[in-house]
């Protein structure tokens, strides 16, 4: 076992002119969240959190109003960004299946799940099928290790798993609304809207600054 690094920066261009932070999202932040806190900076997470919500990525331009509204450089939300593997920078499928790779998972047998996962749906982790459904990633301890191997389906947790019915269920899980379902966390159903994405792959944005 050892401590997977890897660069989680990509290069990218602006795609939209409207915001990413909605005025929703701001007055959220500015009546509930920033009172919380000594110093805006501090903000940055539950700021997050919202927009993976609301696109079910974290895209770039988002990071350049997160600066400007926190009062903090870009460089300081990029760090903060790519620190945490729950921010994803790029959209993913409708369903985002976060398999565990860490030590009590590995042991139980990771390999296996992620094994028939590529086996059924043909992706690797980071891929997303064809048809934009399913993105799956491997992931670090999801604190569940008591019920390892363990995965997160859009957030929901699925432990002791078999890796034949688990790719199963996976194969089986019901395509998602295209719009105004924000509850799945997911990406592809927000994908349509972000020029340059589509459901299979995901075009790289190149770095503005
Ligand atoms: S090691 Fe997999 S949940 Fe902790």
């Amino acid at each position: 076992m050892a401590w997977i690094v890897e660069n989680r920066l990509k290069a990218y261009t602006p795609t939209r002119a409207e915001p990413y932070l909605t005025d929703t999202m701001r007055k959220t932040m500015e009546d509930t969240y920033l009172l919380r806190y000594p110093r805006k900076q501090a903000a940055l997470l539950p700021l997050f959190h919202m927009v993976m919500h609301e696109y079910g990525y974290i895209p770039a331009g988002a990071i350049d109003e997160a600066a400007a509204f926190l009062g903090i450089t870009q460089a300081q939300v990029q760090d903060a960004v790519s620190f945490y593997e729950e921010f994803r920078l790029q959209p993913s499928g409708q369903y985002a299946v976060q398999v565990c790779r860490s030590i009590s998972c590995e042991l139980a047998g990771h390999e296996a799940v992620l094994g028939k996962v590529r086996e059924l749906l043909g992706t690797d982790p980071e891929e997303t099928t064809e048809d934009g459904k399913i993105t799956v990633f491997a992931v670090e301890c999801l604190g569940a290790c008591e019920q390892a191997p363990c995965a997160l389906i859009n957030g929901k947790l699925r432990g002791n798993l078999r890796p034949e019915s688990f790719a199963q269920e996976l194969q089986q899980l019901p395509p998602l609304p295209q719009h105004g379902d924000h509850s799945a966390g997911n990406g592809a159903a927000h994908a349509a809207k972000i020029p340059g994405a589509t459901a299979s792959k995901v075009e790289p944005e190149v770095h503005g600054h």
